[in-house]
């Protein structure tokens, strides 16, 4: 297999988490060149000389042939993606907000210079969904992807149905666990889960879509009586992320709460735990769960991705061209 040779773009929580499971990895043709960050006075774990603060380095290095970017600036990580991708050198991604907002402009890209992107660990962590939804599906007979695909919303929600905790004191523990984004709203008002919804739409129906495109509704709002009667009904709430048929040829997608039943196979998924329900015509049900935020969950899942690269895997983004999105919201609630 091709030997590779990589620069990594941040060393924060993922970019650690990856390092250190690279570390235990030993069956693999591939060498950490470079690793560039952005502040030159934060104490790292590492010798000085692995690092750089100037992204020519590792962009401008002929001798790369991969780039691994995983910073929180989305501006930055586009600009990283892109122009590794002018430089034909392969990208693997962590960064869901910067991939859903860019896919299209990226699948060009990659298109154009013949270099893979790849970015398993931008959706739920440590599950591979987006390589099963790939390479498991006609996606002529999918019916729909169901998720809690936020860590943090998840969390929350289980410690006020199991613990009785109040909001803040669920958030509060979440952010001190480090699976909040650095602004929780895009946790609890969906757009986190938005940012994933889409890419998973596009794996699912070849279809590209913006977040702000699709309906979003988060849990700040829920009030004590939505729980209180969902605890009386023994059911709980769940932040959703769904992507369905509608008919042969419409698809919907939305993130919104719903009350999950106990033989949903979304009841079982707490704290900050992602799951994913597939159902497909001749595959009928699939259920995935794991860790969707995390050093080392997430990490796992660019280890993979970095993995793929050896053999220039290249997502397809195929069929279902003729399918459309119904974006009506009185579908929507139907639909729910
Ligand atoms: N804030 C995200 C979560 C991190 O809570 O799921 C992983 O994308």
């Amino acid at each position: 297999s091709k030997k590779l040779r990589i620069g990594l773009f941040g060393f924060g929580v993922v970019g650690q988490g990856l390092y250190d499971i690279f570390t235990h990895t030993t069956d693999f043709n591939a060498e950490i060149v470079k690793i560039c960050v952005k502040n030159p006075h934060k104490s790292r774990p590492l010798p000085a000389d692995r690092f750089t603060f100037d992204p020519d380095d590792i962009l401008g290095d002929p001798t790369i042939n991969l780039v691994v970017e995983m910073i929180n600036n989305t501006e930055d990580a586009y600009i990283i993606a892109k122009t590794a991708l002018q430089n034909g050198k392969t990208v693997v991604s962590a960064s869901k907000k910067m991939i859903a907002e860019n896919l299209e402009e990226l699948v060009a890209l990659q298109n154009q210079y013949n270099t893979p992107i790849l970015y398993e660990a931008a959706v739920c962590g440590s599950i591979p969904i987006i390589r099963n939804l790939e390479e498991y599906y006609d996606n002529e007979l999918l019916y729909s992807v169901s998720g809690i695909v936020n860590g943090t919303s998840n969390y929350i929600l289980s410690k006020i149905f199991q613990e009785n905790l109040s909001y803040e004191t669920a958030l509060r523990q979440a952010q001190e666990a480090g699976f909040a984004e650095t602004d929780p709203t895009a946790d609890v008002g969906g757009f986190d889960a938005l940012n994933k919804l889409c890419l998973l739409v596009t794996h699912s129906y070849g279809i590209f879509v913006k977040p702000e495109e699709l309906f979003n509704y988060g849990i700040q709002s829920l009030s004590k009586h939505d729980i209180q009667f969902a605890k009386e009904k023994g059911l709980k709430i769940k932040l959703v992320a769904q992507t369905r048929k509608l008919t042969d040829d419409t698809i919907t997608a939305f993130v919104m709460p719903q009350f999950i039943a106990p033989n949903d196979y979304l009841y079982s998924v707490e704290n900050e735990y992602n799951g994913v329900a597939v159902e497909a015509a001749f595959a009928d049900k699939q259920f995935f769960m794991g860790k969707g935020a995390g050093g080392h969950p997430t990490g796992s899942a660019v280890l993979s991705d970095i993995s793929a690269c050896r053999y220039d895997y290249q997502y397809e983004y195929k069929k279902h061209q003729h399918t459309r999105i119904h974006y009506t919201n009185d579908v929507i609630l139907e639909v729910y």
